[in-house]
C-alpha cells in the first residue's frame, strides 16, 4: 500500500471509531428493587445474596454496575448483549414471577453452572477480580440453590 493509500485508511478507520461512539445502548440501571426479587420469593442468607450481588446481578437483574469502559463502543455493545441475554435466561430481579417449575428449573440450572465454572462468564472474571467465585463460595451457593428448590417443592406440597 502507498504512504497516501494508508494515511486515507487511517483517517476512515478514526471516523468510524468516532462515529460508533455516539451509538449507546440503554443502561441497565433500575435503582428498584420489585417485590418479584428473589429475596422476596425465597429465603436468601446474607452471605448468599452478598455473592450473588457481585458475581451475578450485572448481567442477572435489573441493575448493573458498568465499569468505566462501557463507554467504549464496540465494547459497550459487547456489554449490553451480556446483559440482554444474561437477563433473558434468568433474572433475580424477576424471579418471582417465574411459574414454580421455571424457578426449580433455573436453581438447577445455577447449581450445575457453578458446579461445571460456566458461571460468571470467564470474560467477566477476567475484568472482575473481586467476581471469582472461590471453592468454599461454590460450595455455599450450590448448597443455598438445593436447599431453596428443596423449599419450593415442599411449599408446593403443602398448597397442592
Ligand atoms: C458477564 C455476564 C454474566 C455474569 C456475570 C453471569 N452470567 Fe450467567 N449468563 C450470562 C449469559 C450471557 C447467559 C446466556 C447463556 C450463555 O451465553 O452462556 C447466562 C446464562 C446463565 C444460566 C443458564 C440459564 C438456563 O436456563 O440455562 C445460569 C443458570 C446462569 N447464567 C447463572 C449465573 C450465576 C449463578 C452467576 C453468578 C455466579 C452468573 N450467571 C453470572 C451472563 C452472565
Amino acid at each position: 500500500m502507498h504512504i497516501r493509500q494508508a494515511k486515507k485508511a487511517g483517517w476512515i478507520i478514526l471516523v468510524v471509531l468516532l462515529a460508533i461512539q455516539l451509538i449507546r445502548p440503554a443502561r441497565n440501571t433500575s435503582g428498584q428493587v420489585l417485590t418479584t426479587d428473589i429475596k422476596n420469593s425465597i429465603p436468601v442468607p446474607v452471605n448468599v445474596q452478598v455473592l450473588l450481588q457481585t458475581t451475578c446481578y450485572d448481567c442477572h437483574s435489573n441493575h448493573t454496575n458498568y465499569p468505566w469502559y462501557a463507554n467504549l463502543q464496540p465494547v459497550g455493545w459487547l456489554l449490553n448483549n451480556h446483559v440482554q441475554n444474561g437477563k433473558k435466561q434468568l433474572n433475580f430481579s424477576d424471579f418471582g414471577s417465574y411459574s414454580t417449575r421455571r424457578q426449580l428449573s433455573k436453581l438447577k440450572a445455577i447449581g450445575s453452572q457453578i458446579q461445571d465454572g460456566e458461571m460468571p462468564l470467564l470474560s467477566y472474571t477476567w475484568m472482575h477480580s473481586n467476581a471469582k467465585l472461590r471453592k468454599e463460595d461454590k460450595i455455599v451457593l450450590i448448597n443455598w440453590a438445593r436447599q431453596a428448590m428443596d423449599s419450593i417443592s415442599v411449599k408446593n406440597l403443602k398448597n397442592g
